[in-house]
């Protein structure tokens, strides 16, 4: 059984586009009998752009709601939270020696931060030794990870690589596993969906804010009464994914004869997101409600997690010449 392990950075609610293109995908990655997940909230990752306490710990509930929400199974994998287990930052420092500095400083989403961010801390520079520590000390064989993820991949391979090379085989070299046709969902502006460009549809918003964020979707000006181009319509881009055959037909239909206006397909496609996400919007307000259900599962995956940490760092300590 192969070891599979991604980390989630807790930057705020999932929205639509994540949950398509990234939560969904993993867990039936992960309902393979042939892996083993390993699934974190890379909350000390978060630190290097979020100093708000609050922030942080009600991202990373959000985080954890949504997954289990989408039926993460948290008996067969093991989902914890990165800050419970301290060991990793220990691990970080070793292999931070084994990093050559240049190949951090050439980092290109480094660079893109330094260039974008008023304030650069060393958090940021250190951002792929974390990483790296992240992976390394759960012996993980393949880590999915999107295109922008992949030179932080093979930052981890060198640097896991270098340590063999110095102290004999010790850890994993794990590979990168990179989806390149994942669907891209488009935001309520029709660029892609992203935090960063403030067009993301949270779905597990109430209702009524719900509806209000389906109805900012942009299209153009066509009147009611005109044929419309479904294709080019961001409206039914996002319904498309969600629907099946019959109603997409219709829609389509609908569109390209008339008659059918932008806001009825709007409210169809709020309908729809309300039907299709019942039990998770139901599950997730659960989850979000108890926080205290949520610590109790995050605490069974970090104990599973830790034993396996520390079975690891005490093999490092060794080979480094430490007393364990
Ligand atoms: P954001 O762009 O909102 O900050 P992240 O970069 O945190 O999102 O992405 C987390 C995961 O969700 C990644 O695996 C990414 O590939 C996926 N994802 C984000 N936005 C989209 C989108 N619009 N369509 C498909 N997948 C997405
Ligand atoms: N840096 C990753 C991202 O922003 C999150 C992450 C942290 C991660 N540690 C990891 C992903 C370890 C995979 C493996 O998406």
């Amino acid at each position: 059984m192969s070891r599979i392990l991604t980390g989630i950075q807790s930057t705020g609610v999932p929205h639509l586009g994540n949950i398509l293109g990234a939560i969904q995908p993993a867990i039936k990655l992960s309902q393979d009998s042939k892996h083993e997940a390993f699934l974190f909230i890379a909350d000390m990752h978060s630190l290097t752009t979020i100093h708000n306490a609050d922030t942080i710990r009600e991202n990373t509930y959000s985080v954890a709601a949504a997954w289990l929400a989408f039926g993460f199974d948290t008996n067969k994998n093991t989902f914890y939270r990165q800050s419970d287990i301290p060991e990793v930052t220990e691990l970080t420092w070793y292999l931070s020696c084994f990093t050559p500095y240049p190949m951090l400083a050439n980092a290109t989403s480094f660079k893109d931060k330094a260039d974008r961010l008023a304030e650069v801390n060393a958090g940021v520079f250190m951002y792929p030794v974390l990483m790296a520590a992240d992976i390394i000390l759960y012996n993980a064989n393949y880590v999915p990870v999107g295109k922008d993820q992949m030179q932080h991949l093979e930052i981890t391979r060198d640097i896991a690589s270098s340590f063999n090379s110095h102290y004999g085989e010790t850890f994993v070299v794990p590979e990168a596993t990179v989806t390149e046709n994942v669907m891209l969902i488009p935001g309520i502006d029709g660029q892609k969906m992203s935090k960063s460009y403030n067009n993301t549809i949270n779905i597990f918003l109430p209702d009524k804010d719900l509806r209000k964020a389906v109805m900012k979707i942009v299209t153009d000006t066509k009147s009611v009464d005109e044929p419309k181009d479904p294709d080019t319509c961001t409206v039914f881009k996002i319904y498309k994914l969600l629907a099946d055959e019959t109603q997409i037909k219709e829609m389509r239909e609908n569109y390209m004869r008339g008659g059918y206006g932008y806001g009825t397909a709007k409210e169809a496609l709020f309908e729809l997101i309300v039907k299709k996400f019942i039990k998770e919007r139901e599950q997730y307000n659960h989850y979000m409600a108890d926080k205290a259900e949520l610590d109790k599962k995050l605490k069974i995956g970090a104990d599973k997690a830790r034993l396996i940490a520390k079975d690891t760092l005490k093999k490092v300590r060794e080979k480094l010449g430490y007393k364990n």
